[in-house]
C-alpha cells in the first residue's frame, strides 16, 4: 500500500506488480469498466483483478460475457427487491474482507451506484486507495437522481483518485475542496466501450426490416428508482406518443427489477408498435440504438452513448448531471411529467430539421481513449510511468 485512501496523489517507488482491484455490481459499471480492465491488463507493472458484489446478477453477468471477463470474486449479494439498506449492509463488512484477502493495492470504483459508494467506504476502513472512474459528475440535487447524486458525491469524499469524464466534472471536484493533484480529466470510458462494441454485432434482422421499409427506431430505456412513483403515468405519456407516430416502432428492453415491470406492462404491453423486450445484452443494445432516430431514457449512461453514436437523446429528467450533452445540444430535457414527456417527444418526433441539428451536434464526452489515461495515471501513482504533460 503506497498511500491512504483520500490523501492526495504522490508517485511511489516502483516496486513489485501492482494489484488492481476493479469493484463493480451492476450493469452499467461493467460495461463501463470493460474497457478499463482491458487497458490495465496492457500496462506494464499492473494486474487487474475483478471483485463483483452481485448487486445484480444477470444483467451483470451478461455484460460482462459481452466483453468476456469473469469477476475473480463475488459476493453475491443480490436478494429480490433488496432496499439500498439491505444492499449496504451486506457489501460493507463483505467488500473490505474481501479486498485484504485478494491483495487489493488499490481499487478502482465507477459512477454513482450503491456498490461504488460501499465498496469505497469499506476499502477505506481498510487503508486501501480508492480511485474513482467517472468522478465529479453533479445534478445538484440530492434527491434526482436517487440515491447516485449522494453515493457519487460520498465515493468522491474518500477517494484518492478521481477521474473525471469532462473538464466540468472535474471543475465540480475542485469546487467541493479536491486536490487538483489528483484529479484526472479522461473523458468518458462508455465512449470507449460503445465504439469496441458497436459494429461487432449486426442490427437485429427484425429491426432492420423495419428501417428498410422506410420506419423509425425509438430505443426506450426507463428503471430509474425516484420515478418508479409515476412511472405508470410515464408510460401512458409514452404510449400517446406511440399512438400519434404510426412510422416510429419503440424496442424498449424492460429493467428486471419487477417494481418497474409491474409499472409498465400494463400501459405499454398491447400497443402494436412498442416492443417490450428483455434486457439486452451490449452486442445487441449498441447497434439498436446506433440506428435509432432518438433514444429515450432516464439512465445516465444512454446520454453519453447517444452523444458517442450521433444520436439525439430525450432525458426522462428534471435535472441531468451531464450538462455538456446539453450545452452541445444532443440532449434535451423532457422531464417526468407526462404533459411534458408528451410535449417534448412527441415534438422532437415531429421535427425531423431538429432532430437532424441534434445528430450533428458534437460529441462532448471524449475521444474512446479514456480507458488508456485511467491506466497511465494509476501507473504513475505508483511510479510506474510517467505524467503525461497534457493532464490536467
Ligand atoms: C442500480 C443503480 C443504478 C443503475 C442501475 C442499472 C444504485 C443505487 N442504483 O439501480 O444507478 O442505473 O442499477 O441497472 O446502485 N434485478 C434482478 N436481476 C438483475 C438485476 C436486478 O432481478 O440482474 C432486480 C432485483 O429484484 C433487484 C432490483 O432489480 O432487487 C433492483 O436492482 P438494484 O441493482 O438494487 O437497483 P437498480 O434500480 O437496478
Amino acid at each position: 500500500m503506497t498511500q491512504m485512501t483520500g490523501s492526495p496523489a504522490q508517485p511511489a517507488p516502483q516496486n513489485s506488480e501492482k494489484r488492481i482491484v476493479l469493484a463493480f455490481g451492476t450493469r452499467p459499471e461493467a460495461t463501463k469498466m470493460a474497457p478499463v480492465y482491458a487497458a490495465l491488463s496492457r500496462q506494464p507493472g499492473l494486474t487487474p483483478l475483478i471483485l463483483s458484489t452481485g448487486q445484480q446478477r444477470q444483467m451483470l453477468d451478461e455484460a460482462l460475457a459481452v466483453f468476456g471477463l469473469t469477476p475473480d470474486e463475488d459476493l453475491n449479494v443480490m436478494t429480490d427487491r433488496q432496499t439500498l439498506a439491505d444492499l449496504t449492509g451486506r457489501i460493507v463488512p463483505q467488500a473490505g474482507r474481501k479486498l485484504r484477502e485478494m491483495g487489493a493495492d488499490m481499487v478502482l470504483v465507477h459512477g454513482d451506484t450503491t456498490t461504488s459508494f460501499c465498496v469505497t467506504l469499506s476499502a477505506f476502513y481498510e487503508g486501501i486507495p480508492v480511485g474513482h472512474v467517472e468522478a465529479g459528475l453533479r445534478s445538484g440535487n440530492m434527491r434526482e437522481p436517487f440515491p447516485e447524486e449522494a453515493n457519487r458525491r460520498l465515493t468522491g469524499v474518500l477517494s484518492g483518485l478521481d477521474f473525471a469524464p469532462t473538464p466540468g466534472s472535474r471543475a465540480n471536484l475542485l469546487r467541493e475542496g479536491k486536490d487538483p493533484g489528483g484529479v484526472f480529466v479522461t473523458g468518458q470510458t462508455a465512449v470507449d466501450a460503445v465504439r469496441e462494441v458497436a459494429g461487432r454485432v449486426p442490427l437485429r434482422p427484425e429491426w432492420r426490416e423495419r428501417l428498410d421499409a422506410g420506419g423509425r427506431l425509438v430505443t426506450v430505456t426507463m428503471h430509474r428508482r425516484e420515478n418508479l412513483p409515476v412511472m405508470a403515468e410515464m408510460a401512458r405519456a409514452l404510449a400517446d406518443v406511440a399512438y400519434a407516430y404510426p412510422d416510429c416502432h419503440f424496442v424498449y428492453p424492460v429493467h428486471l427489477n419487477p417494481a418497474v415491470q409491474e409499472a409498465v406492462r400494463p400501459a405499454l404491453g398491447d400497443l402494436p408498435n412498442f416492443e417490450l423486450t428483455d434486457p439486452l445484452d451490449y452486442a445487441n443494445m449498441a447497434p439498436l440504438m446506433a440506428a435509432s432516430a432518438l433514444l429515450v431514457t432516464d439512465s445516465g449512461g444512454l446520454q453519453e452513448e447517444g452523444a458517442a453514436l450521433g444520436v439525439p437523446v430525450a432525458v426522462l429528467r428534471n435535472v441531468t448531471e451531464r450538462p455538456e450533452g446539453l450545452e452541445a445540444g444532443v440532449l434535451r430535457l423532457a422531464g417526468n411529467d407526462p404533459g411534458t414527456i408528451r410535449e417534448v417527444i412527441g415534438g422532437l418526433l415531429g421535427d425531423e430539421a431538429e432532430l437532424s441539428r441534434m445528430r450533428a451536434a458534437r460529441n462532448p464526452y471524449g475521444d474512446g481513449q479514456a480507458s488508456g489515461r485511467i491506466a497511465q495515471a494509476v501507473a504513475w501513482h505508483f511510479g510506474l510511468a510517467e505524467k503525461p504533460a497534457d493532464w490536467q
